[in-house]
């Protein structure tokens, strides 16, 4: 018989590319990697060397752009489930309506039509779409509040946050969407809403995101710890419950707002302050030593050695919009419990993420390694 199909969207992505790794790895689906193009080896080959050995055949390339409409019917026509990655990820814009919203907003529809006409072809089943807490993370309420699933992101606009708007408006389109449909071009959708992402990299395009922070940290760019706080995932525990959500999870289960949906909130819960994170991120670096000397407190980290607004601004001017929000007194706390308890999952520890995302940094040549940086 042959494999049944998984799509993946915004496959040479860091999300999209672990998503590939991990139907790859664990499951016997034939994957369809959807990329901008699947002509540009430099973008793909990484992908091609995840399959394993004796598996060519597997993973196909399929050309599609969120902003064409059409562009994913090809990909998606005789599959059966989809995974929605792509997303313009960018948190500022000269034109944020035009140049995130939009793109999100009609690319998540975009897709949808294409799950619909493969549904009608009679294969389709279910798509799993990556959302984010920036969706659920409305930071208009108090301190202490506990976010979940039953939360929402209203006070995001496209005039003060454009990307968490265009994420909360993705989420809006695939309900409205999908409660639109006849009964016999019904299908399911299920949104994963992630923390920020951290891991190690599979590719140098990679190094734009969470992995440039960490890069930055360990080389000394950064000095000193980001007296931040926010909800934070390993990017395998997210491959993994896009994956497990194929097939996995009753659509419906208390969501809010759908009877044919699911939502999953994905943030590592935050009991303690997150710049405690960091900090047992910087001490394990073994050679910026003189940083380090100034962060080794036994209790907590000082002010000093935090990097105030104006320092992280100036490091990574598009990382911090809500910084006054962030800052380690008002750490924002995620119950996670519902994913967790659905699919008897539990988050990669910290120190493994942070390890391995350094390690991943010195394996591809980003960070001279401690024993070169030392002799
Ligand atoms: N990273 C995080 O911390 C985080 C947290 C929560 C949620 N998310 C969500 O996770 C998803 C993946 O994010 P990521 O971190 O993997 O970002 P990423 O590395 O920038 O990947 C985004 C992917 O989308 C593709 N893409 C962008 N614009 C496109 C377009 N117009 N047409 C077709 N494909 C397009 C990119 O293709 P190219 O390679 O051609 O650019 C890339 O493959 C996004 O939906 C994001 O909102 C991310």
């Amino acid at each position: 018989m042959a494999a049944e199909i998984v799509v993946v969207t915004g496959a040479t992505g860091f999300v999209g590319s672990y998503v590939v790794k991990e139907l790859l790895e664990t499951t016997s689906y034939a994957v369809r990697a959807v990329v901008r193009d699947a002509q540009n080896a430099d973008k793909t080959q990484f992908l091609r060397d995840l399959v394993p050995e004796g598996d060519d055949g597997r993973l196909s390339f399929w050309s599609a752009d969120l902003t064409s409409d059409g562009s994913f019917d090809a990909a998606v026509m005789g599959s059966h489930y989809v995974v929605h990655t792509a997303a313009t990820v960018s948190l500022t814009a000269r034109h944020p309506q035009r140049d995130i919203v939009d793109v999100n907003v009609n690319g998540v529809r975009n897709v949808l039509r294409a799950c619909q006409q493969a549904t009608r072809a009679g294969t389709f089943r279910r798509m799993v779409m990556t959302a984010s807490v920036s969706t659920i993370e409305d930071l208009a309420l108090p301190a202490g509040h506990v976010f979940t699933e039953a939360d929402f992101n209203n006070s995001a606009t496209v005039q003060n946050d454009p990307y968490p708007y265009s994420k909360r408006m993705s989420e809006q389109a695939a309900m409205d969407f999908v409660q639109a449909l006849s009964s016999e071009d019904k299908f399911e959708v299920v949104f994963v809403n992630p923390g920020a992402i951290y891991g190690p990299h599979l590719a140098a395009h990679h190094l734009n995101g969470s992995s440039a922070i960490i890069r930055d940290l360990m080389t000394g760019k950064v000095p000193m710890c980001p007296q931040l706080a926010f909800g934070y995932v390993d990017v395998r525990d997210v491959a993994k419950v896009h994956v497990a959500l194929l097939t996995q999870g009753t659509a419906g289960a208390s969501s809010h707002w759908s009877s044919s949906t699911l939502l999953t909130c994905m943030s590592n819960p935050m009991p303690q302050s997150a710049i405690c994170w960091w900090r047992a991120f910087l001490l394990a670096i073994p050679f910026s030593g003189e940083n380090i000397e100034r962060l080794d407190v036994k209790s907590g980290v000082p002010a000093q050695s935090c990097l105030n607004k104006q320092g992280w601004q100036a490091l990574h001017p598009t990382v911090i919009t809500h910084y006054d929000q962030l800052t380690h007194d008002l750490q924002p706390l995620f119950d996670s419990s519902k994913i967790r308890q659905l699919l008897g999952f539990e988050f990669t520890a910290k120190e493994k993420t942070l390890k391995d995302s350094m390690d991943a940094l010195i394996a591809h040549g980003e960070v001279e390694s401690p024993a070169e940086a030392n002799s």
